[in-house]
């Protein structure tokens, strides 16, 4: 029999279109089960829209839906769950106060009106044992890493009978360890028949994963190729049309005054633990310092006490010299702190609010977009019109709601507002968390650019290889404590990973010298 006539899904010329956006232009896709089909593709390109189209989330304007040998129009998720088919969203939907049982539960059919919860965690033991996705059906969600709320998602869809399954940017929020395990369950998944869908932005991945890999650019798809037949390079150049240069040329640093001294900072997480025990840190303008460590370590902690979003209990935080320690959020940027946040949806933007109301968010109290206590609206214009063209933000329209935009082009938006003001001091967490590679290289040629023009950047990531492409000097946490602080140039992965472990530099440079 021929080959097509096994595919567990034919998505055939798929066509949708939302105002001034052709968003998918007859795509055809097959999927198989026992297989991962990776979909990348430049930001806005259309991946996360043709995936929520199969999900039932979205209605196709034109094409074809084929499960099994059989056409279906799929009306809504539930829907496509009972065809088998799952997804786990780019934002996750869980609710947060509920425990993981309760979430999983929710709408579930087939279990007992009588102590739902124990049921499912019953089976919910049986399939994390199976596909090795550890979970404590007790906890709350909102006591969850990101890591964790992902494994719940995917046990999710995997109890209601997922045997597709789409996971869109499944790893922009892991770390490299999680990342890795991710990627085993995946095989499991593979061995046990489901076909998968693995949208990612991170070629490395992509290529150690799939089977296949279709590249879509501006709502078609470019090709599909064998992962096995490809490499990084081709597939730059499927997704952006252009080479794309993997290495930065950096120049030297030369430090300025100081930019951000920290002193002696003690803070608390949400759940009253202190987070930093403790830390000190300076860095001069005209320079990057990257903080590695594992997620949970405070980083989180760190960069909301910086921007003002949670007080120290102890310690002193100076800004240009300024004593800012307990400022507000406002303060500290009308000062010349900018803030690339972690979590983009809920603290990066006003999802209701245009891109250009977004863009201008934190400065429209001040000239020029305020003078005399009127806005301006012209200069907000121009000056909306210029960020759009620079960062190449993909909208139909500067007054587009930005909940509309694709992921990546939300976080070009808050890349944008905060880095346009020439500001003094950028604290950047995950500052490419979403971006398609060109835009990645974009945003970090445009880092590199700040910090020669005299900024004074802490780069927080998870990503080792953007810090130690980035960093001047790198700092690794752990703890809530800083392990060491070493100059780029002289560190090695071997080191920053034992610092990033909890050895505290001397030994971990002894050990790393071997
Ligand atoms: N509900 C919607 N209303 C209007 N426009 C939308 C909507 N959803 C998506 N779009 C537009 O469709 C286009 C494709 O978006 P999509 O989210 O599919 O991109 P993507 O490939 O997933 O990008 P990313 O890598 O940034 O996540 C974008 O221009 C986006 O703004
Ligand atoms: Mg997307």
């Amino acid at each position: 029999m021929a080959e097509a006539a096994w595919a567990a899904i034919h998505l055939q010329n798929i066509t949708k279109s939302f105002p001034g956006v052709l968003a998918n232009d007859r795509v055809s896709l097959a999927l198989r089960s026992g297989e991962v089909h990776a979909l990348l593709g430049e930001n806005g390109a259309g991946k996360t829209t043709l995936m929520n189209i199969l999900y039932g989330l979205y209605r196709a304007d034109a094409g074809e839906i084929w499960v099994k040998g059989r056409k279906v129009n799929i009306r809504s998720p539930r829907h496509a769950l009972s065809l088998g088919i799952g997804m786990v969203h780019q934002h996750f939907k869980l609710v947060l106060p509920h425990t993981v049982a309760e979430n999983v539960a929710l709408g579930l059919s087939g279990t007992p009106f009588w102590a739902p919860t124990r049921a499912v965690a019953r089976r919910l033991g049986d399939l994390s044992d199976r596909y090795g996705l550890p979970v404590d059906p007790d906890r709350r969600v909102w006591d969850l890493s990101a890591g964790e709320q992902q494994r719940v998602e995917i046990l999710k869809a995997l109890i209601r009978g997922a045997e597709v399954l789409v996971l869109d940017e499944p790893t922009s929020v892991l770390t490299p360890h999680e990342v890795g395990e991710l990627l085993k369950v995946l095989g499991r998944m593979k061995a046990e028949g489901h076909a998968i869908v693995f949208i990612s932005h991170k070629l490395d991945e992509v290529l150690e994963a799939a089977d296949w890999v279709t590249v879509m650019r501006r709502g078609q798809v470019v090709g599909t190729v064998r992962a096995e037949e490809t490499d990084k390079a081709a597939l730059a150049r499927m997704m952006v049309g252009r080479e794309v240069v993997f290495r930065l040329t950096k120049k030297a640093c030369t430090p300025g005054e100081a930019a951000l001294v920290a002193e002696d900072l003690h803070v608390r997480s949400d759940r009253g633990s202190l987070a930093l025990k403790g830390i000190s840190l300076a860095l001069c303008r005209g320079e990057i310092l990257g903080v590695a460590g594992v997620a949970g370590n405070g980083q989180r902690e760190l960069v909301e006490v910086l921007t003002g979003l949670r007080r120290a209990e102890r310690g002193r935080v100076q800004v240009l010299g300024q004593d800012l320690t307990r400022a507000s959020a406002r303060r500290l940027s009308d000062s010349g702190v900018a803030h690339i946040p972690e979590e983009r949806i809920r603290m990066g933007i006003v999802p209701g609010l245009s891109v250009e109301e977004n863009l201008i968010l934190k400065r429209h109290h001040r000239p020029p977009f305020c003078r005399g206590g009127i806005l301006r609206l012209a200069a907000a214009r121009r000056f909306a019109g210029q960020a759009i063209e620079e960062y190449r933000i993909q909208t139909p329209s500067a007054r587009t709601p930005a909940k509309l935009l694709s992921g990546g082009n939300i976080q070009k938006l808050i890349l944008a507002r905060e880095l346009s003001g020439s500001p003094a001091l950028v604290i950047a967490a995950h500052p490419t968390y979403g971006l398609d590679v060109g835009a990645t290289e974009q945003i970090r040629e445009l880092l590199l650019r700040q910090r020669d023009a005299g900024a004074g950047i802490l780069l927080v990531s998870e990503d080792l290889e953007e810090i130690m492409e980035l960093a001047d000097r790198i700092a690794v946490l752990f703890r809530g404590e800083i392990m060491g602080v070493v100059p780029a140039g002289e560190a090695s992965l071997e080191e920053i990973g034992l610092m990033m472990a909890g050895e505290r530099r001397a030994a971990a440079a002894a050990g790393g010298g071997r």
